[in-house]
């Protein structure tokens, strides 16, 4: 009889427990004796539904996939610090920036927006960089871009742009790139993403690697200090390798040699010991400002200038650790914008409001349970109590007979000082749905960007402009972009014209308010 599990009977290879090595076990924990043979009647008879070792096995195997993230599928998570560099007690109550020196863990997951998890990491596309803090206060997630500004005003058209962005329903392509007609025809017709459109035509599309980018947490948060004072605040991360990017035809070569590029760059950078690092800014601005911007500062598809609010560097992250295991941490970790903590509080920012909305809800989908707190990755460093019980895979119930509040037998009770406040910022207003009138402007920084570009980034942009709008089959989409295009630079839509081949340059659509000439670059 021919049995693998005889050594010299068949010159198989076999690995049995000896020594210092552990034994297999089922998920029962029972020591496994065969792990090469279904269990069955004679050398060749039926397998036995008695071996519950071969079932255990191929049941889990057949449940190891859950949904991919609808957005941001594919990215690459690591673990390190925050460092506090400079006290933020003057605008601030958040605990993880009071104290200079002090460190708190973080996790941070780096990715593409429109590709699917096994896409690759050169596609022309936005970079999410999302940062899980764990402070002493719960877990406080900044979930930025590699962009400061975003493609849409209202979180009412996410579904939209990320629809129009990826592949199209009937074909199913394309996937991880910009170029095709469905994703041009809703940018021309949705005039607010122009400004995005000029950064992502631009070489911060392709970064060299991760730790060659900026990022941002593009909306405008608030700040609330220790006498409940608030202030605006804009997240900046500068990396303090700079800012690098690849052309276009290297970042063609580098997807079809090695896909995974960007993800192989950062753990070798960390395993050789050469941890990426950046520094934390932030700009603070109060009501006076905010009233004399000639933009509204809860609309994500501007920016604030760096010359008219400086950028204030408050503190250092280093990414030193590569995980453990890609699933248990990158593919479940949960970042979410509402996850803030005491000192830290939203705008309304209209998209910001939908976002907060969003990313629990989708999570309860991809995870499966309203437990996924209870994941490592996902668990707050800090003590957790509450009176939060059951569900699938309830880990951290309550201990003891009481589950509820008010009792009469102790455990957590609120605090009205060291609990989160809420800023009770008046509002005021008739219910209504139209956008509104200080979100109208969608050229002017949209110019300012392109202006400050160097030409030869400059030159960047008008041929990535050409190369992805001549995927478009249909004329009267191109054309339309090029009418844009003539709102933000005569000489870039001309160029663009030129490389399509338009035979005559269109009307320039007429803005929803006049361009702000003299923005400085
Ligand atoms: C991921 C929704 C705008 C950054 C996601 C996910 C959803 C989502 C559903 C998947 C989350 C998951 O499965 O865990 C939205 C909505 C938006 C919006 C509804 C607008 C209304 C933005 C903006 C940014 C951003 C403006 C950047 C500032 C990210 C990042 C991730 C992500 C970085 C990946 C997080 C990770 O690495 O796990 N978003 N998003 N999103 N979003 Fe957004």
């Amino acid at each position: 009889i021919y049995d693998r599990r005889n050594p010299g009977s068949g010159g198989e290879t076999h690995q049995r427990a000896e020594g210092d090595t552990p034994v297999l076990t089922t998920q029962q924990g029972v020591p496994v004796a065969d792990d090469q043979n279904t269990l069955k009647v004679g050398p060749r008879g039926p397998s036995l539904i008695e071996d519950f070792h071969f079932r255990e096995k191929l049941f889990h195997f057949d449940h190891e996939r859950i949904p991919e993230r609808v957005v941001h599928a594919r990215g690459f998570g690591v673990r390190g610090y925050f460092e506090t560099t400079q006290s933020l007690a003057d605008v601030t109550r958040a605990d993880l920036f009071q104290r200079v020196g002090e460190k708190t863990e973080v996790f941070v997951r780096f990715s593409t927006v429109a590709g699917n998890k096994g896409s690759f990491d050169l596609a022309r596309d936005v970079r999410g960089f999302a940062v899980k803090f764990y402070t002493k206060e719960g877990n406080w997630d900044l979930v930025g871009n590699n962009i400061p500004v975003f493609f849409i005003q209202d979180a009412i058209k996410f579904p939209d742009v990320v629809h129009a962005a990826k592949q199209a329903p009937d074909r199913d392509f394309p996937q991880a790139q910009t170029a095709h007609d469905n994703f041009w025809d809703f940018i021309t017709l949705t005039p607010e993403s122009m400004h995005m459109i000029m950064w992502t035509m631009s070489d911060r599309a392709i970064p060299r690697s991760f730790r060659f980018m900026e990022g941002f947490g593009v909306h405008t948060f608030r700040f609330i200090d220790a006498q409940g004072r608030s202030s605006f605040v804009k997240f900046h991360w500068k990396p303090k390798l700079g800012l690098q990017s690849v052309l276009w035809n290297e970042a063609v070569k580098i997807n079809g040699a090695d896909p995974d590029f960007h993800r192989r760059d950062l753990w070798d950078a960390i395993k050789l010991g050469d941890p990426p690092e950046w520094e934390l800014g932030v700009q603070v601005f109060d009501d006076a400002f905010a009233d004399s911007f000639p933009f509204d500062i809860l609309d994500p598809t501007k920016l604030i200038p760096e010359e008219l609010v400086p950028i204030r560097i408050v503190g250092r992250l280093v990414l030193d650790q590569t995980v453990d295991n890609f699933f248990a941490e990158t593919e479940q970790v949960a970042f979410c914008t509402q996850n803030v903590v005491p000192g830290i509080g939203f705008t309304n920012d209209p998209l910001l409001q939908g976002r907060n909305f969003s990313y629990l809800d989708t999570q309860l989908k991809r995870l499966g349970s309203p437990n996924f707190t209870h994941i490592p990755v996902n668990a707050p460093r800090c003590p957790v109590m509450n009176f939060q019980q059951d569900g699938h895979m309830a880990m951290r119930n309550p201990v003891g007979r009481v589950n509820y509040e008010p009792n009469s037998w102790g455990g957590p009770r609120e605090c009205p000082t060291r609990g989160y406040p809420h800023f009770p910022a008046a509002e005021a207003g008739e219910m209504r749905q139209v956008r509104s009138e200080s979100f109208a402007d969608h050229y002017s920084q949209a110019r300012q960007f392109y202006l400050s570009q160097l030409p030869v980034e400059q030159k960047h942009i008008g041929d990535a402009l050409v190369f992805e709008l001549s995927k478009c089959e249909r004329p009267d989409i191109r054309a339309r972009m090029v009418a844009h295009l003539r709102n933000i630079d005569e000489g870039l839509a001309a160029r663009v014209a030129n490389g399509l081949g338009l035979a005559a340059i269109p009307e320039a659509l007429p803005p929803a308010r006049p361009v702000v000439a003299d923005l400085a670059p």
